[in-house]
């Protein structure tokens, strides 16, 4: 079957018009750009949080930052999961410092000892055993909205927050082409493989940018190019409608020599194997499928110009349980990941200078990441000529 396309292949015709241009370089240094993005777009979207098998048994908890905001993912007493705001209700300590961890009964803050049970109801505030219950109960934690999908943790700030369903859940179908194709990986029952945290020096937007194209495959990616030997082409598969990377004729597996990997997850169908799909859900999302594993980064935008990225390796629970090597099989990516954040630390060092005040071009086979830019720009309002110079220049 041919793979629809999102648009025609773009033909250099050698005119102006195959340069596109992209936003300034203020859109990725100036960190009244950053904090309009935290709150027009982090806390307003919902955001791949943490992974639910992380948080296993009552008690369980994990922080995660949310734009602006630190918030508390717990496991309560019957299974469920809930989502607080990190601020004790009394004045306002942060009430966990760890990024992890499990607490007995109730979440204490280390400030005065005021005690909140897992569903966030305030149970005790030491010294003061006649709060009135009215108070007492206007005093919980604040509840932040969550979703749980494809085994992840989605949390919401907004007050009214977007359908996840014509947004996270559209943005994976308009990629792969047919709502039940990601449930085909079954990606809720894989067993977490390997975790690997990036520490990034480079705006977040230069992440989303560089995962959304291949022009750079052939340059800096060649264990990856050497088994999609599309990529060189510099087109990426996340250009076309439910394509699927083909595999080079002789890689057994998608691993980083192109030897074996493992078995064929069992829910894919013979058009899903020997392929890889990308698949980003803006504002923070990348995902990687192909046969035997999924790679999952969840991308946390620390300043301007940092960015922590989580990426998981899941596997059949069966292959991390029988101790199998996953060496070969998650190397590959995790070499992906380097060279590509090593590129957009070297593009961050020059976000700043003079010479891309005005911002730089996109190619024909880049043209795509001037709709992000424009998404962006759409949600983000551009700082005033007073305070921060240039607008978007893909506007
Ligand atoms: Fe938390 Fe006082 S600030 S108990
Ligand atoms: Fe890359």
């Amino acid at each position: 079957m041919t793979p629809a396309r999102t648009t025609a292949v773009p033909r250099p015709a050698g005119s102006a018009d195959d340069l596109l241009p992209t936003l300034p370089g203020s859109w990725y240094t100036d960190s009244r750009v950053f904090a309009r993005e935290r709150e027009h777009l982090f806390e307003a979207l919902w955001i791949c949080a943490v992974r639910a098998a992380d948080l296993e048994g009552p008690g369980a908890f994990r922080t995660v930052q949310v734009g602006r905001e630190s918030v508390l993912v717990v496991r309560d007493r019957d299974g469920g999961l809930g989502a607080f705001l990190n601020v004790c209700r009394h004045r306002g300590a942060r009430l966990c410092t760890e990024e992890s961890g499990t607490v007995r009964r109730t979440l204490r803050c280390p400030y005065h000892a005021w005690s909140y049970d897992l569903e966030g109801r305030l149970v005790a505030a030491p010294h003061f055993p006649r709060m009135p219950e009215a108070v007492r109960a206007g005093r919980g934690l604040v509840p932040v909205r969550l979703r749980e999908w494809l085994g992840y943790v989605w949390l919401c700030l907004a007050d009214e927050p977007p359908s996840f369903e014509d947004t996270v859940i559209a943005a994976v179908t308009e990629r792969l082409g047919d709502p039940a194709a990601v449930e085909r990986w079954d990606i809720e029952r894989l067993a977490l493989g390997r975790r690997v945290t990036y520490d990034v020096r480079a705006n977040w937007k230069l992440l989303v940018e560089n995962f959304m194209e291949c022009y750079h495959c052939a340059v800096i990616h060649p264990e990856l190019t050497g088994l999609l030997p599309e990529f060189a082409e510099g087109y990426a598969a996340q250009y076309f409608v439910g394509h699927g990377a083909a595999f080079a004729r002789d890689a057994r597996g998608f691993t980083v020599d192109g030897g074996a990997g493992f078995g064929r997850l069992p829910g894919l169908t013979a058009e899903q194997d020997r392929r890889y799909y990308a698949v980003t859900v803006r504002p923070q999302v990348f995902v990687n499928l192909v046969p035997d594993h999924v790679i999952w980064h969840r991308m946390f935008p620390v300043d301007a110009d940092r960015t922590v990225v989580e990426c998981d390796w899941l596997y059949a629970p069966e292959v991390p349980a029988s101790g199998a090597d996953l060496e070969r099989s998650a190397d590959l990516f995790h070499r992906v990941n380097t060279q590509d954040f090593a590129a957009c630390e070297r593009t961050q060092l020059s976000m700043g200078s003079r010479a891309y005040r005005t911002g730089g071009v996109l190619v024909p086979s880049e043209h795509h990441i001037g709709d992000f830019h424009r998404w962006v720009a759409a949600r983000v309002p551009a700082p005033g000529d007073a305070d921060a110079g240039t607008g978007p220049g893909a506007s």
